[in-house]
């Protein structure tokens, strides 16, 4: 039988990955472990410290700086290969950070799709057919009951009167209700291993309206990804039923202190943010994908932007118009009072990805 990876894996070839990797976290090995020598010369070359993530600032913007075409809107920027990439890149990163905007806007997956992942593995059709797990319970069950058994035979030949069916069909939703409960506790217990990022969504109002169907929470289902961490206010307390579901996946709640940020908004701190990943979640790497918001946030002030290791972005040929989310953080001034460039970037590299441009680079640390 020939094995074949799922319909909607994604492939991105061995010789497109060589010119990322000097902006890349070190690789993991199997046990998930960065490999001790290549870490350590990486955070030296980074200036990181085991106190915060590897971070990687990633996204897809157009010629005129826009990463939708509206607030709220899902708009497709990069081709095929920079989509690919991007999912490489995921691959190569424990967490993928967005804001709530985005989480709202577009309703993730916020998994990674590349060939050999977890759940993106080979394998044969024969392997993809198992049968319905609550079906296979009630025929064992039927095995040892000949009263279940007669109806089980009754409705699979079309002869179960309207009571019988109904009964079945009770017995069959509870059968599936305990299977569901189980299938969770089963994935929560294996999330650790599993090899995909964890989500992380920056939500202080605790305003993302996730529910059982969300596209994040069905990848859980189907052990394609992790479970979201939200990131909230410490002064805000989520809803009991949002709690419940998340931690019934996986996922939480991280309550954090927010500061006054330069517009006198309330505002986490992104030091606060990244020290409390790697010291409280064991996170070693982290993609921030946007949206706009987040991105001009860190942009917006040198201290954050420093903390910032590589910045890869996919640039589509594209002008998205007025009136889109943009990047573009506050402008700067000197000790004069003139304005001069928010940041720039440094190491630059450009490589043609199909019809798109991939830029790769570190921001210029301020002294
Ligand atoms: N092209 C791409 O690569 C790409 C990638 C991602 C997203 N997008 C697009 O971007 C759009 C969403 O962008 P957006 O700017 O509206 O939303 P966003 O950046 O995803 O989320 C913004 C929200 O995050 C919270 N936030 C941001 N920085 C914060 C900080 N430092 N401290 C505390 N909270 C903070 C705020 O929540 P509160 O308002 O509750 O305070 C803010 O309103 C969508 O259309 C999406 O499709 C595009």
């Amino acid at each position: 039988m020939a094995a074949s990876f799922p319909s909607d894996a994604l492939h991105f070839p061995a010789n497109s990955r060589p010119f990322l990797e000097p902006y890349l976290p070190p690789e993991a090995s199997e046990d998930g472990q960065i490999e001790a020598e290549k870490g350590e010369a990486q955070q030296e070359k980074n200036g990181n410290d085991s106190s915060r993530p590897y971070t990687t600032l990633t996204f897809a913007t157009s010629l005129d700086s826009a990463l939708s075409l509206a607030p709220g809107m899902r708009t497709v920027l990069s081709g095929p290969q920079s989509k690919a990439m991007t999912h490489y890149l995921r691959s190569r990163h424990q967490a993928i950070l967005i804001g709530v905007g985005t989480a709202n806007a577009d309703d993730p997956g916020l998994n990674c799709r590349i060939e050999g992942v977890d759940g993106y593995k080979l394998s044969t059709v024969e392997s993809n057919l198992q049968p319905d797990a609550a079906i296979s319970d009630y025929a064992k069950k039927a095995s040892s009951d000949p009263e279940l058994r007669n109806l089980m035979k009754n409705v699979a030949m079309g002869r179960a009167s309207t009571e019988q069916m109904q009964g079945f069909q009770s017995h069959l939703t509870q059968i599936q209700n305990t299977k569901h409960e189980e299938n969770l506790e089963k994935l929560r217990r294996e999330q650790e291993k599993l090899q995909q990022p964890r989500p992380i969504v920056i939500d202080p109002r605790a305003r993302w309206g996730f529910h059982e169907g969300s596209k994040i929470l069905s990848l859980v289902r189907e052990g394609k990804g992790k479970a979201p961490f939200i990131i909230i206010s410490k002064n805000v307390l989520p809803p009991k039923d949002k709690q419940e579901l998340l931690e019934a996946y996986g996922g939480k709640f991280i309550a954090v202190e927010t500061v006054q940020d330069v517009n006198g908004d309330t505002r986490f701190d992104w030091n606060t943010i990244l020290r409390i990943l790697a010291t409280e979640e064991n996170i070693k790497s982290i993609m921030i994908e946007g949206g706009g918001a987040i991105i001009n946030s860190i942009l917006s002030e040198p201290r954050y932007s420093a903390l910032v290791d590589s910045v890869i972005i996919t640039i589509a040929p594209k002008w998205l118009g007025q009136g889109g989310v943009v990047v573009s953080p506050k402008r700067l001034v000197d000790e004069d009072g003139c304005a001069i460039p928010a940041s720039r970037l440094t190491e630059v590299q450009w490589h043609p990805f199909g019809e798109d441009v991939v830029l790769c680079g570190r921001i210029i640390k301020s002294q």
